[in-house]
């Protein structure tokens, strides 16, 4: 059994509003994406196994940059920086085919397998966001451990504290003169927001990304997690418990807020 993950660090961050692209963007003096491969590669399972293959996606004009930010992590450990995809689904497809993942298509990518592992004894393919520099290795031990234990899909999940309302408007559309109107109260005992990050074995990640490559491209179409690709395909995905630590950064203010919960952390 080995384990590997997909770093993705591909995105622009344009909600941050950043000059740099959001993974590159420094907490407390070093780039997120170094916050968030610092913690990944600290992570162990409850038997000592840890990630031997890291997969980085980088914006295809920062490639380099990403690498300079992960200088001196590696300690053993192999890790690639790839260029990303127009969509966090087509990063993700470009990183498992570096890891070498054959698609039932038959094509295949000379690469950076992880593994020789004996049938039955699956690799597992963690995908963690670089936007969530502070997800505690405990995090990625918790869902290693349950991917081993036979759940071939698993997302950490977090309780849901608002209210939560349908409308009928889409998300971002203007609702200064209450445009949108309320369609339903959504019973929140059952809901999830869901975090990275996500474990898979490798067959079942590679199996529901092909399936979905069509629309990879395509940011309307394209899927937000993994777990939802596995979804798509009638797989079973499965909730561990989140961590709150693991929230991810999309504006400035979760910026501020990753800053303070550091500095409480180190203090
Ligand atoms: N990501 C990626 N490739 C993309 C888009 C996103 O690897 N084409 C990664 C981001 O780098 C991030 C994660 O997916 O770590 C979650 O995406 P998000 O928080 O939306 O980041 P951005 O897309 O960079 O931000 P924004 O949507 O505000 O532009
Ligand atoms: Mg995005």
């Amino acid at each position: 059994m080995s384990v590997a993950a997909v770093l993705t660090a591909a995105g622009s961050g344009s909600r941050l509003g950043h000059a740099l692209p959001k993974a590159l963007v420094p907490l407390a003096g070093e780039p997120l994406v170094r916050h968030a491969a610092r913690r990944l590669l600290a992570a162990r399972a409850a038997d000592g196994q840890r990630i031997e293959t890291l997969v980085v996606t980088a914006p295809a004009d920062h490639v380099a940059h990403v690498e300079r930010s992960l200088t001196g992590l590696a300690d053993g450990v192999r890790v690639v920086v790839v260029a990303g995809g127009p969509t966090r689904q087509a990063s993700v497809a470009a990183a498992l085919a570096v890891l070498g993942a054959p698609v039932p298509s038959g094509a295949s990518a000379a690469g950076v397998r992880p593994t020789d592992d004996a049938p039955g004894d699956p690799t597992v393919v963690l995908v963690h966001d670089a936007a969530r520099p502070l997800a505690p290795e405990e995090l990625v031990g918790r869902v290693i451990d349950a991917v081993r234990a036979g759940r071939s899909a698993v997302v950490p999940g977090m309780p849901v504290t608002d209210t939560i309302k349908q409308v009928d408007a889409p998300q971002g559309a203007a609702e200064g003169l209450a445009a949108a109107r309320v369609l339903a109260t959504v019973a929140r005992e059952q809901l999830r927001a869901v975090q990275t990050p996500q474990g898979f074995t490798f067959d079942v990640l590679r199996t529901a990304h092909a399936a979905a490559a069509a629309h990879a491209h395509d940011e309307a179409l394209a899927a937000s997690d993994d777990a939802g690709l596995v979804e798509r395909t009638g797989g079973a995905v499965w909730v561990v418990d989140g961590d709150e630590r693991a929230a991810k950064i999309t504006t400035p203010r979760d910026l501020a807020i990753a800053e303070l919960l550091l500095r409480d952390e180190r203090a």
